[in-house]
């Protein structure tokens, strides 16, 4: 990026991560920049407000996502946003009934209650489409984050669904192209905390001369 846009844009994410410090949070770490303290105030949120999401903000969110690096750019995702709270009720009612060995409560609440949920299917005749949707997922929650919208990457709803006859109708609800595989969620909403960082393993990084 050019040393003028990235100013440019530095300048618009201070703006914006400027309203999304944690309420309640003691943290004083001052950041390099903007981009920095976007990724590095980002948490996942549990608990989200009733403010709905605009599908204006979404939009903006979502062409983040695909904006993301990609294998070869052959965008190998695709994404179904659900923000109608009726379809996301029928989605947990079919896979509540299609997980019966498991309270009810706990396989719906396994949305979080999030007000928006991103369903992500990969195209598995490639073999890094996983990357891509992980790389898609990242930039939809750290988009979302400087428009102070709260995020969660979820990967026990595919556990409930994936391979499960009996859900395969929020499937046919969510309407991927054929082949498609369904591979995670992102949750989106305000959030309603603003919970610590957990603690990171810089150990795992290590230089070799
Ligand atoms: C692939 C993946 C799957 C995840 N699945 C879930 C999930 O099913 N439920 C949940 O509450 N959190 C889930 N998480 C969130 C992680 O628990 C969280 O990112 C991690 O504990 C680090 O916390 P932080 O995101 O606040 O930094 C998932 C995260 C990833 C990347």
């Amino acid at each position: 990026m050019k040393p003028i846009k990235l100013f440019a844009a530095a300048l618009i994410l201070t703006a914006a991560v400027s309203c999304n410090q944690p309420q309640n949070s003691s943290e004083t770490t001052t950041y390099d920049n903007a981009v920095v303290e976007n990724i590095m105030t980002r948490r996942s949120i549990r608990k989200y407000t009733d403010q709905p999401v605009s599908r204006d903000v979404i939009n903006k969110i979502m062409e983040c996502g695909i904006n993301a690096p990609n294998g070869q750019n052959k965008q190998s995702w695709e994404v179904r946003i659900v923000d109608n709270p009726a379809t996301m009720e029928k989605i947990k009612e079919i896979m509540a009934k299609g997980n019966p060995t498991i309270k009810p409560e706990a396989v719906k609440g396994c949305f979080r209650d999030a007000p928006v949920m991103a369903f992500i299917a990969r195209d598995p005749e490639y073999p890094f489409s996983a990357y891509d949707c992980g790389l898609l997922s990242a930039n939809i929650m750290l988009s979302a984050w400087s428009y102070g919208v709260g995020s969660i990457c979820l990967g026990m709803p595919v556990r409930f669904i994936a391979g499960n006859e009996a859900c395969k109708p929020v499937l046919d609800i969510l309407g991927f192209s054929e082949g498609y595989e369904f591979c995670l969620c992102v949750g989106l909403g305000y959030p309603d905390e603003a919970p610590a960082a957990k603690p990171r393993d810089m150990g795992k990084v290590k230089f070799i001369e």
